[in-house]
């Protein structure tokens, strides 16, 4: 795509002009029409509270949830709105049943606060701690990566959690491969998937995880405080909602799992209600559009990055097993210190992770972020990283 029709398309975000924001990926903003859109629901509600919780709420609720899956490939009755992957991973930690001495596998690439949920879900159950499954290095062919995955697997084990693209490294995991696999041993699997919408095509009915945990708040788009909970057929009859209220408003019958989802107290649906916005914002734009301006980018940063600090990255080729975000290693030194000095003395907000003992860089690359903002990143890391020595 010429550069100058990303930029045009960037321009339906509003950011701080002061800002280089190559974090889309932890936090990633909503454009105009989509806040928009949340505006009128929020006016809806401010307007006629009675009229918004009492009537229009539920209809609106289930719309979107049908319109969210669709898009997603599932059967709308397996999906749930929830505010965020945390809060979905939470209600999978509370249902899941785990006995004593059963195991829960992840791996050495997974999210740090769902390491925290799943130890203390096993400690609860007085199940063994997570298994925490090493990962190959470099990342070159997938089917080494499901066979560090089943290396781990013990006849205890009852669940593995597994990003689709992982938050510390950007990778994107072989995750059919695992479910297949998982499914073939009996083994129950739930995908952490928030870095997935957008940046991949999705189907959840057709992929066999058990559950899927994701935020709409990241590279789809949609308002902070948007994500959604899928749990399969069969895992759903177990599924406890950690916030117990009516379920539904009225009737207050809740009769299917995901009525218990509807209405879990007084609060404000409207991220929820413009998920559908957000979609069809990304429809007209073109998901390859945006993916290819993304991958062409985040491409080019790894480049840049690779060319001037000479470390090799974790995976071979970045088409391979990147979409949006570059994962690029930096020489040794403190990672917080670096990420704070980047805003404070060059306005670029991007994080600096500290995985497993080593530092890296992860730039994310939406349509508003450019070729040029990438290179002001690699004179500012060279600068700094030259006054750390
Ligand atoms: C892989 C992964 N899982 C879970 C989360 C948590 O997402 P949220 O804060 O939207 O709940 C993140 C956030 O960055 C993530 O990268």
């Amino acid at each position: 795509m010429p550069a100058a029709a990303a930029t045009d398309l960037g321009r339906l975000w509003k950011l701080r002009p002061d800002t280089i924001y190559l974090n889309h990926g932890s936090f990633g903003p909503a454009p105009e029409p989509v806040l928009a859109a949340q505006r009128r629901w929020k006016a809806a509600l401010d307007e006629q509270p009675m009229d918004f919780f009492t009537r229009l709420h539920e209809p609106a609720w289930r719309a979107a949830r049908k319109h969210l899956a669709e898009w997603l490939g599932a059967a709308e009755d397996n999906l749930v709105f929830v505010e965020n992957a945390t809060h979905a991973m939470n209600v999978i930690a509370d249902s899941f049943p785990l006995a004593t001495g059963d195991e829960v596998l992840l791996n050495d690439h997974e999210y740090g606060a769902v390491i925290r949920i799943w130890r203390r879900a096993c400690e609860r159950a007085g199940a063994a701690p997570p298994v925490i499954a090493p990962l190959p290095r470099p990342f070159d062919d997938p089917e080494q990566v499901v066979e560090a995955v089943f290396a781990a697997v013990t006849p205890r084990t009852r669940l593995i959690v597994a990003s689709h693209i992982t938050s510390p490294t950007a990778l994107t995991l072989p995750v059919e491969a695992i479910c297949r696999r998982a499914a073939a041993a009996g083994i129950a699997v739930c995908i952490d998937g928030p870095h997935a919408l957008a940046q991949l095509d999705l189907s959840l009915d057709a992929l066999g995880c058990d559950y899927y945990a994701a935020s709409c708040h990241k590279w789809l788009s949609a308002p902070f405080g948007s994500g959604f909970l899928y749990v399969a057929p069969h895992r759903q009859a177990s599924v406890r909602v950690p916030q117990l209220s009516w379920g539904r408003l009225l009737p207050a019958t809740p009769a299917a799992w995901f009525e218990e989802f509807i209405w879990s107290g007084t609060r404000d649906p409207s991220p929820y209600l413009a998920i559908p916005d957000a979609i069809e914002l990304m429809r007209s734009v073109g998901l390859e559009t945006f993916r290819q301006h993304a991958r062409e980018l985040a491409s080019y940063a790894r480049s840049r990055l690779i060319d001037r600090f000479q470390l090799p990255p974790l995976a071979t080729r970045h088409d391979d097993w990147h979409v949006a975000m570059a994962h690029v290693p930096l020489p040794p030194g403190d990672a917080r210190s670096l990420q704070q000095a980047l805003w404070h003395k060059h306005r670029i907000e991007v994080p600096i992770v500290d995985w497993n003992g080593s530092r890296y860089v992860r730039v994310s690359c939406h349509l508003y972020n450019t070729r040029e903002q990438i290179d002001v990143l690699v004179d500012a890391l060279d600068q700094l990283l030259a006054s750390e020595a």
